[in-house]
């Protein structure tokens, strides 16, 4: 049965979708089936994969207000064996759309049970809110969050408020709610970066992963490109980062891989 992980941050720019792309890429290079949800209205996963949002005629919208299910939104890059149910527009009305309707907090979890089955791995990446969409991808997130933190200053102004939100998720929604782990993105050499680590060990010591993410100009530059790192630039220190993430991953979820 497949594993679910939701990005979350409400804080915008600090990696949430660079990580969901190139874990996701990474995952798939060590053998895993996945699947990409685009919860952001702003569909930047969506364009970062090289789909051209005009294009794409339903996604992960129809599937939570239950206009249709999700499996026939999914769209497959065959080079990078990576599926994704994309952002449309439409998700921007969701927000509102769905909040007279009933569970509304746990479409998106029913909305992927009938995937479960056809991946290893579901990652959801948020958008930059704490709103219904992220509550949704909360709610969804069976294995636990993987929460990027950018190394800069004020860099975990604002967890605390996540933190009382997936708190308040355990209480009314989702007793299991975990944390899988915090990532630090954008690191450099600075010393603020290193005090910045410093002080996000100490506010979730057990949690934080070894795999740190630098500022790299590739990491950046990738998307335009329509390709996430492991196809841009696969010996650059951000490749190698996001590599080494997915392998830490997959050894904490007892999934042996060969480097
Ligand atoms: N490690 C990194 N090094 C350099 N630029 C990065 C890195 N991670 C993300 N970026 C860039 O920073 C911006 C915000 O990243 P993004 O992943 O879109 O954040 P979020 O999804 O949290 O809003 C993007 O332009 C992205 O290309
Ligand atoms: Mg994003």
């Amino acid at each position: 049965m497949g594993r679910i992980y939701t990005l979350v941050n409400q804080k915008g720019g600090v990696g949430k979708t660079t990580t969901a792309i190139n874990l996701g890429a990474y995952l798939a290079y060590y053998g895993q089936r996945v699947l990409l949800v685009d919860l952001d209205p702003q569909a930047n996963a969506t364009s970062c994969l090289g789909v051209d949002k005009r294009q794409v005629k339903g996604g992960v919208y129809e599937a939570l207000i239950g206009k249709s299910p999700a499996l026939p939104h999914i769209l497959l890059n065959p080079r990078l064996k990576i599926s994704l149910l994309p952002s449309t527009p439409a998700l921007a009305g969701a927000e509102v759309e769905l909040v007279p309707e009933l569970a509304r907090e746990t479409r998106l979890r029913e909305a992927i049970k009938p995937l479960i089955e056809r991946y290893d791995y579901i990652l959801i990446d948020c958008p930059p809110s704490l709103g219904l969409l992220t509550l949704n991808g909360l709610v969804a997130a069976r294995n636990g969050l993987i929460i990027p933190v950018q190394s800069e200053y004020l860099a975990l102004e604002g967890i605390g408020m996540l933190t009382q939100t997936v708190q308040r998720v355990r209480a009314a929604l989702f007793p299991e709610l975990s944390i899988r782990g915090v990532v630090i993105t954008m690191f450099d050499r600075h010393n603020l970066s290193r005090d910045v680590a410093a002080e996000v060990q100490k506010h979730f010591p057990q949690q934080i992963f070894q795999a740190v993410i630098p500022r790299s100009v590739r990491l950046a530059e990738a998307p335009s490109y329509g390709q996430p790192i492991s196809l841009y630039a696969p010996s650059s220190t951000g490749a190698q980062a996001y590599a080494a993430l997915a392998r830490e991953l997959l050894a904490g979820d007892g999934i042996q891989v060969s480097p």
